[in-house]
């Protein structure tokens, strides 16, 4: 039995100014302010903080609080809070009106900032805007004389659509701010369990001897989503699913299961080691790549398209250590249930001592796997193969190891954002992208969707796990669904 565990108390971050580009638009209400909140409620934030939302209209605190409030009310259930501690959060929030092309307002906002500049507080400009506004919002920080050592800039993708053209925003970024100042947010970073997954590997020794090609059969990972493109369409008819969930998050996975262990866990060496698998990633065929797309999606769209909302892929990395183990990776959007898991499927057992002759295979002549559930419902489990309890003959049956996250600990998991956000007031840049890994990953994806541009969608039905594959050759499928309940 796991003892149930409270989750440590968290650090006090250094007093900091959030500045925040696109300060009242929809990132900005779904998930900005509310990490910030939940930081401020859990003391990890101080009322010494500024929190700026920069907007093209201006607005009237109350009416941008109206709008926050119910994006907020997890924390408040949770807290069974006061209205004074909402009422101490909102006194750190300013509207500033900036035209980020013609830097009107920008002035107001330098004075703003110089009320309590110091070599010690860092300036968070957070571009939560287009990308093609990127370059333009940096420049005007420039030329308002707001870069500074403290400075930090943190962007979130798109960050390019395809390898030129994340070049040419990295050249933006850069020819105002240094790397060491820029944070590339890819939220599935700052999730619990992805972190958890670095733990796993490097924190323990059982696990690594066997993480290798001599006791690994294959990787799998699914990202399945049931939601559809929604209001999203005109972005996402343009991305697709290989640009909006494989090129980053998906690929930042892989990485993570297949990295070297670095030397210390530190910013540039767990990069650098994410970097090289991305560098050893095997060229795809169209026979690595399947496609699909929920039926009514162009109803949605009001439009045809060839857009793929699912995409599937038999990856490789040529290393030593993974050379001949597929990574099958798929995501997909209107599929039957949320869930997001990586399964390490490991060699069947050479012999097996306790086979009949001529007996069919059975339950028990299943793998050893690890399953690893990123959300909902995160935990760990290791399928083993145990024998069944009684005085009858020896008779096996798969059991489980469970480690179930919220069994385990008390308190509740905390989104992504509060932990990226809090990094970059500690200047910690472990769990944000490298403009050498975006570019990486941008040039392994780059033929993938071109090759993939060349093969029709299949069309699939909504509330199904995506169109049927060929990977599994003549033993049918391969692909191991989540469940609803990953306990069972
Ligand atoms: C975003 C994608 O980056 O990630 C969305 O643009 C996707 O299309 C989302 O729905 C998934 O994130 P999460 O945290 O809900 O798994």
């Amino acid at each position: 039995m796991l003892m149930e565990k409270s989750i440590p108390q968290t650090a006090l971050v250094p007093d900091s100014d959030y500045i925040i580009f696109g300060g009242t638009g929809d990132l900005a209400l779904r998930k900005i302010f509310p990490a910030l909140f939940w930081r401020f409620c859990d003391g990890q934030l101080t009322d010494k903080v500024r929190l700026i939302a920069v907007a093209r209209n201006s607005l009237p605190l109350d009416t941008f609080l109206d709008k926050l409030r119910p994006f907020c009310e997890d924390a408040f259930s949770t807290y069974d809070m006061d209205e004074s501690l909402w009422a101490d959060f909102a006194r750190l929030i300013t509207i500033m009106p900036i035209d980020i092309m013609s830097g009107k307002g920008g002035t107001e906002l330098a004075a703003f900032i110089a009320e309590k500049k110091d070599d010690a507080r860092p300036a968070i400009y957070y571009l939560a805007v287009a990308p093609a506004l990127f370059g333009s919002a940096c420049q005007l920080l420039s030329e308002l004389d707001l870069v500074w050592p403290q400075s930090r800039l943190v962007v979130e993708k798109p960050l390019g659509h395809d390898y030129v053209s994340a070049e040419q925003i990295n050249s933006q970024l850069k020819s105002v701010f240094s790397e060491d100042q820029i944070y590339r947010i890819d939220h599935y970073l700052g999730k619990e369990t992805v972190q958890n997954l670095m733990a796993l590997r490097f924190a323990n020794v059982i696990f690594e001897s066997q993480w290798n090609n001599n006791s690994i059969d294959h990787v799998q990972i699914s990202v399945a989503e049931t939601v559809g493109v929604g209001d999203r369409a005109a972005y996402y008819d343009k991305a697709g699913a290989l640009r909006d969930m494989v090129q980053n998050h998906i690929l930042q996975l892989v990485c993570l299961v297949a990295m070297e262990p670095p030397s210390h866990f530190t910013a540039d060496q767990v990069r650098d080691e994410k970097l090289r698998v991305l560098q050893a990633l095997r060229p795809l065929t169209k026979e690595d790549i399947v496609t699909g797309q929920y039926q009514d999606y162009e109803h949605e769209l009001d439009g045809s398209s060839q857009t793929e909302t699912y995409v599937a892929l038999r990856m490789g990395i040529e290393n030593w250590r993974w050379a001949g183990v597929p990574f099958y990776i798929r995501t997909g959007k209107k599929l039957s249930l949320r869930a997001s898991e990586i399964v390490i499927t490991f060699k069947p057992k050479p012999h097996d001592i306790f086979k009949k002759a001529g007996a069919p295979a059975g339950e028990d002549d299943l793998p050893n796997r690890l399953v690893i559930r990123l959300q909902p419902q995160e935990g760990l489990k290791l399928q083993l193969i145990s024998k069944a309890p009684g005085p009858g003959g020896m008779r096996l049956f798969p059991s489980e190891l469970n480690l179930s996250f919220n069994d385990t600990f008390s308190a509740r998991l905390p989104d992504a954002y509060e932990r990226l956000l809090m990094d970059t007031a500690r200047g910690n840049q472990t769990l944000f992208m490298r403009h050498d890994e975006v570019l990486a990953a941008w040039a392994f994806i780059d033929p993938v969707i071109s090759l993939a541009s060349e093969l029709a969608p299949s069309l699939y039905r909504q509330g199904t796990f995506g169109p049927a594959d060929h990977f599994g050759g003549e033993d049918g499928s391969i692909w191991i669904d989540p469940s609803e309940d990953p306990g069972q």
